[in-house]
């Protein structure tokens, strides 16, 4: 196994399975479910295994007569923690079956009101067993937010907000990071999920930051959920609320899915080769001068290659225009002649590494929300220095040791 790792991660390297639950794959352990329990030869006691580190030669038993009885007593307390009428507690669910525990033992106590106040999901704790991965995965397990955490103690513990407020009203950005973790559907959709056929790996359509994003297909071709990818190395299984949710548009009725020609002053469907026929007549009376081209940033390189490719050698224009070279060009300009380089000149990883970060003028949680996560875990977690400039106030001014704010139009004087 990789150095460093867990008598956990050594167990599910060796495809020996044991319960977890508290443990999420991508996430550092937090040690809480106590239902990882193994016998180590000359250990004493049944140590949880995600929180005790692997060395040489360790002989470890993940069976055996006291510890099975100890893990079924775990088990069957930690399922009594859970109340509702639904008979799917996903992976705590899968976890009792295999450990051959069947219904409740102890009865739960009565649990607090289901925090119904966001849009999309809901928090229910009739069906939270406190492990406490989703308050892991809005703060430093990847989001680092800190919208959520566990509250009180004892029979009073509960997830829930800064002043127990409703989620709605807290500084949540509906990321789904916690609902993503969450190993028995506490957290989940108001939406029933319905059957998936198949996923598909793909690309986050959005924003620059090239999220992972594994979309759940039915079986008449329709997305119904979207999953982040842990593989994926620009967004390390992040994703943000756009990514996450908004994946509608997909089916929206209003899509255009085929071409339409105006006819008669109505738009009316034709084929692809009578729309691209109908276009080409109409571009004859333009050519040279008269043409000019404006190209999307949505537009791979390839495409905006085909784009002035089009324009020099079928119309014979040179007009060719980018959006990016609007707000972007005073930065390729000033980055090419102090870096050689008009592109982007460094990775994420380098923003969790970076000393000190500065965010000039763009808003990042808003734009770049993945990769604000990283800015965050940069200054959270190791300490960088982060200077805002920008006239507005923007979120992440909360994490700034330096927030300027110049009057706009005045960037050029304060560089
Ligand atoms: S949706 Fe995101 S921000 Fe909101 S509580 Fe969950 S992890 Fe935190
Ligand atoms: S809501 Fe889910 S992830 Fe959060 S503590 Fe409860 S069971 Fe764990
Ligand atoms: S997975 Fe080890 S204590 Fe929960």
């Amino acid at each position: 196994v990789p150095e460093p790792s867990s008598v956990l991660d050594s167990i599910n390297i060796s495809g020996t399975a044991i319960s977890q639950l508290c443990k999420d794959p991508d996430m550092k352990p937090i040690g809480a479910c106590r239902t990882c329990l193994v016998e180590i030869e000359g250990v004493r006691g049944y140590p949880a295994s995600c929180s005790t580190p692997i060395s040489q030669g360790m002989k470890i038993s993940t069976t055996g007569n006291k510890l099975d009885l100890i893990r079924k007593s775990v088990l069957e307390l930690t399922a009594g923690m859970v109340h509702s009428d639904k008979d799917d507690y996903k992976e705590l669910s899968r976890v009792m079956e295999s450990n051959s525990i069947s219904g409740q033992v102890w009865k739960s106590r009565s649990r607090e009101e289901t925090d119904a106040s966001n849009p999309i999901f809901n928090i229910a704790m009739d069906s939270c067993i406190l492990c406490g991965r989703c308050a892991q995965a809005c703060q430093t397990g990847h989001q680092f937010i800190g919208a959520i955490d566990v509250l009180g103690t004892s029979n009073q513990a509960r997830i829930g907000t800064f002043m127990d407020k409703p989620l709605l009203e807290s500084i949540c950005t509906t990321c789904g990071q916690c609902l993503s973790v969450c190993p028995t559907g506490a957290i989940s959709t108001k939406v029933e999920p319905a059957v998936i056929e198949r996923t598909v790996t793909t690309t986050c359509p959005y924003c620059g930051v090239g999220c992972g994003i594994k979309a759940q297909v039915t079986s008449d071709d329709t997305i119904v959920e979207m999953l982040d990818d842990p593989e994926n190395d620009s967004s390390l299984g992040m994703l943000c609320v756009k990514g996450r949710f908004g994946y509608t548009f997909v089916h929206h009725e209003d899509r255009l899915t085929e071409p339409l020609v105006r006819r008669n002053g109505s738009l009316q469907r034709a084929t692809w080769d009578e729309a691209l026929d109908f276009i080409a007549d109409k571009l004859l009376a333009y050519e040279g001068d008269s043409f000019a081209t404006l190209c999307s940033a949505k537009a791979t390189n390839e495409d905006g290659y085909i784009q002035q490719k089009f324009s020099r050698l079928v119309m014979q224009s040179n007009h060719i225009d980018h959006c990016t070279r609007l707000c972007h060009s005073p930065s390729v300009e000033a980055m090419l002649a102090s870096l050689g380089s008009g592109a982007t000149s460094n990775s994420y990883i380098d923003y969790e590494e970076a000393g000190c970060l500065v965010i000039i003028g763009s808003d990042a949680n808003s734009n770049h929300p993945v990769a604000a996560s990283r800015m965050r875990s940069a200054v959270v977690e190791r300490g960088a220095k982060l200077i805002v400039i920008n006239p507005r106030r923007i979120d992440m001014c909360d994490y700034a040791d330096i927030w300027l704010r110049p009057r706009p139009g005045t960037d050029v004087a304060l560089l």
